[in-house]
């Protein structure tokens, strides 16, 4: 019923095409939601190929068929936020274990990472991982895995993800790269050295902000079998209608992809240099430190951008409080506009030492750049800035 060989190379096809799992009752041209907990049995042990939901559903493995693809990894388990993702991997590490991740990863990761899983036994380093070096450093004996997050939220600092991969394997050690903020059709994890990709899928593979979902990409067939048993055994998996909606919104990633990054990018040109801007912090900007890096690594820049206003929070809520178009709130990659104020919002998880050691500012401003006219994007912002 379903494509298990891989149809193309090319992205925009697998988008389309991948993973469709068509109805063989009715010639569905879409993969129906099998909302059903449950399989009838054949025959003592014989199954159509599911048995319950939280092990296996047709919907949801469309979705992971899909995702396996287009990041070229083994497999993939569709998980019902990107945090149930995170969480789920690190049950690949034994108790005791220490982990090396970016200090300037999302709030919620670092929440995870800096006060729940440590009283599980699971230790973390958090390093400027803009030096590769600085993840060599902290390597210890019970090192096992290294948790990479880029572009790094919000700042938009990059790792040089072939760099630390490269540490991570000749230490011994799993590497993981949370690609959320690029998605697949600008960022490819697995061809620098990575073993597991991560993604929340909430964000740019969904794009319609109408979902929260997650998700695992194993390089591997084997990890992949362990991540599959990890989610039936914790049940951190997504309910079908879920991956429904992600695998529809999967199907329009590159036409959205590109949208995203020619808009951020005008956006990025109109505030570098506004008298009322600080810094700007795009990827895509010759100025920026890892523009090289940004393009060997990247094929695009994304669509996520912040910058520093003077003038610090008050400043921050008001230019904020005068948009129109930028709905403010958490989360991104949906085909609207967003903006929020990280020191408050997305990365409040972090502890104010923690945020300023990141870098976060209290004027940092972040932007999820939809993909409206991008002549109205930078025409409510030029009037936000005109009123403060
Ligand atoms: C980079 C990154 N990874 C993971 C997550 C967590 O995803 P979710 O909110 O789907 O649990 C987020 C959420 O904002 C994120 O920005």
């Amino acid at each position: 019923m379903t494509n298990k060989e891989k149809i193309s190379e090319r992205l925009a096809t697998l988008c389309v095409h991948q993973g469709v799992n068509k109805d063989d009752t009715f010639n569905a041209v879409i993969t129906p939601i099998y909302a059903t907990s449950t399989f009838a049995f054949e025959a003592p042990g014989k199954t159509k190929g599911h048995d319950y939901s939280r092990t296996s559903n047709p919907t949801r493995s469309a979705l992971e068929e899909c995702l396996a693809a287009l990041e070229g990894g083994a497999a993939a388990s569709a998980t019902s936020t990107g945090m149930s993702a995170t969480a789920t991997v690190m049950h690949l590490l034994p108790a005791g274990a220490h982990v090396i991740a970016g200090h300037d990863i999302y709030g919620g990761t670092y929440r995870l990472f800096s006060s729940i899983l440590p009283q599980r036994g699971i230790s973390f380093s958090f390093v400027d991982m803009g030096d590769p070096e600085n993840v060599r450093d902290a390597i210890r004996p019970e090192t096992k895995a290294v948790w990479i997050e880029t572009p790094s939220n919000p700042l938009l600092n990059l790792v040089d993800i072939k760099a630390v991969c490269n540490i991570a394997s000749e230490n011994g050690l799993i590497s993981m790269v949370d690609n959320t903020f690029m998605s697949p059709y600008f960022q490819r994890p697995f061809e620098l050295g990575a073993d597991l990709v991560i993604h929340s899928t909430t964000k740019y593979l969904n794009g319609h902000s109408d979902v929260v979902g997650g998700a695992i990409i194993s390089k591997s067939a084997e990890t992949g079998a362990k991540v599959a048993a990890l989610t039936n055994a914790l049940g951190t998996c997504c309910a079908p209608f879920d991956a429904w909606l992600v695998l529809r919104g999967v199907k329009t990633l590159p036409c959205r992809m590109k949208a995203h990054n020619e808009n951020a990018m005008s956006l990025a040109l109109f505030l570098d240099g506004r008298d009322e801007v600080e810094k700007v912090y795009y990827p895509g900007l010759e100025s920026h430190p890892d523009h090289e890096l940004a393009k060997k690594q990247m094929t695009g820049f994304g669509g996520m951008l912040s910058f520093d206003i003077k003038g610090g929070s008050d400043a921050a809520f008001k230019f904020i409080g005068e948009l129109t178009l930028y709905a403010f709130a958490e989360s991104l990659g949906g085909v609207e506009s967003l903006i929020e104020h990280p020191d408050s919002m997305s990365h409040a998880s972090m502890d104010l030492a923690a945020r300023r050691a990141a870098g976060i500012k209290e004027g940092n401003i972040r932007v999820s750049v939809g993909i409206e006219d991008a002549a109205d994007l930078v025409a409510d912002m030029e009037r936000a800035f005109a009123a403060l």
